[in-house]
C-alpha cells in the first residue's frame, strides 16, 4: 500500500488505473479506524481492483467548539489496519492541499443539510459536501463506499453526486456493531465506563421500534414515543432528535411507508451520538 500525500499525484495514479480498466473503489474516512471502517475497505476491495482510502479530519465540518482539536489520530496504526484490508493507496493529504489560502468554494445540498443534525450542527454538512466533492474530483472512482451509520450524510452525497452528474456509484455499507449493539464510532472512545453502558440505549430504542413495527405498529407517534421512553431511562443520555422519515428525501412521516429511516442523535458525556434503521415497508396497495 502506497501513501500519496499530494491530490495531483493521487489522481494521476486513479486516471491511470482507469485507462487500463481498472475499477477503482474510495473510501472516504477521516481516520481512527475501527471495524465499521475495515469493513467499508474490505467490501471496496472484494468489489473493486484498485482501492483508495482518503484520511483526512476535515476542519470544515467542525464547528467552533466542537472536537475537532481532540478528534482521536493514530496515523500509524491506521496505515497497518488499511494495508491488512486490502487498501491499494492510502490518500492522506495535509489541511493546506485540501485548503489552500486562496480556497473560496463550498457545496451545499439545500434542505436534506437542514434538517436533523442539520440542527444542531449548522454548516457541518456544508462541510461534508464540500470535501467529498473534493475527494470525488482527486480520485474520480466508479464507486464510493458510505456507511449506513452516517444516514443523513449519505442522502446528502447521494443528492449532491446525482445534482452534480459526478458519475460515481454510492454504495451504502451496513453499520457495524459492538456486542451490545452500540453502533461503532471514532467518537465512542470519550466515553467513560458508565457512559458506555448507558450508551446502549441508542441502539435498544431502535431494536424496540423495530420490534413495533414488526407487530404492525405503522403510526410514527407511537413509535417515536416508544423510543423517547427507552431513552429517558437513561439519565446520562441526552437525546437531541429522533427522526422518522422517508430514507431517500428525509422528509417525516406520520405513517410508515415506503422505505423508511428511524434516525436519532444524542449526547452522552462528552460524545455526540448518532445511530439508524432502516425498514422496507409494504407500499399500500
Ligand atoms: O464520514 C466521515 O468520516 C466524513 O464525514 C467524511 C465522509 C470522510 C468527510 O470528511
Amino acid at each position: 500500500m502506497e501513501v500519496i500525500r499530494e491530490a495531483a499525484e493521487m489522481r494521476r495514479i486513479v486516471e491511470l488505473a482507469r485507462a487500463r480498466g481498472k475499477t477503482v473503489g474510495l473510501v472516504p474516512t477521516m481516520g481512527f479506524f475501527h471495524r465499521g471502517h475495515l469493513e467499508l475497505m474490505r467490501r471496496a476491495a472484494r468489489e473493486c481492483d484498485e482501492v483508495v482510502v482518503t484520511l483526512f479530519v476535515n476542519p470544515t465540518q467542525f464547528a467552533p467548539g466542537e472536537d475537532l482539536a481532540d478528534y482521536p489520530r493514530d496515523f500509524e496504526s491506521d496505515r497497518s489496519r488499511a494495508e491488512s484490508a486490502g487498501v491499494s493507496y492510502l490518500f492522506a493529504p495535509g489541511p493546506g492541499e485540501m485548503y489552500p489560502e486562496e480556497f473560496a468554494t463550498t457545496v451545499e445540498v439545500e434542505g436534506l443539510s437542514s434538517v436533523m443534525c442539520g440542527k444542531e450542527r449548522p454548516g457541518h454538512f456544508k462541510g461534508v459536501a464540500t470535501v467529498v466533492a473534493k475527494l470525488f474530483n482527486i480520485v474520480p472512482a466508479q464507486v464510493a463506499y458510505f456507511g449506513q451509520k452516517d444516514a443523513q450524510q449519505l442522502a446528502i452525497i447521494r443528492a449532491m453526486a446525482r445534482d452534480l452528474d459526478f458519475g460515481v456509484e454510492i454504495r451504502a455499507v451496513p453499520t457495524q456493531r459492538e456486542d451490545d449493539g452500540l453502533a461503532m464510532s471514532s467518537r465512542n472512545i470519550y466515553l467513560e465506563p458508565d457512559e458506555r453502558e448507558a450508551a446502549t440505549a441508542l441502539f435498544r430504542s431502535l431494536a424496540k421500534a423495530r420490534g413495533l413495527i414488526e407487530s404492525g405498529e405503522r403510526n410514527a407517534s407511537v413509535i417515536r414515543e416508544a423510543i423517547g421512553e427507552v431513552i429517558s431511562a437513561e439519565p446520562l443520555v441526552n437525546l437531541e432528535y429522533v427522526s422518522i422519515c422517508g430514507n431517500i428525501y428525509l422528509e417525516p412521516l406520520s405513517e410508515l411507508s415506503g422505505e423508511v429511516l428511524i434516525a436519532l442523535a444524542a449526547h452522552v458525556g462528552k460524545a455526540r451520538l448518532i445511530d439508524n434503521m432502516v425498514f422496507e415497508m409494504e407500499l399500500e396497495a
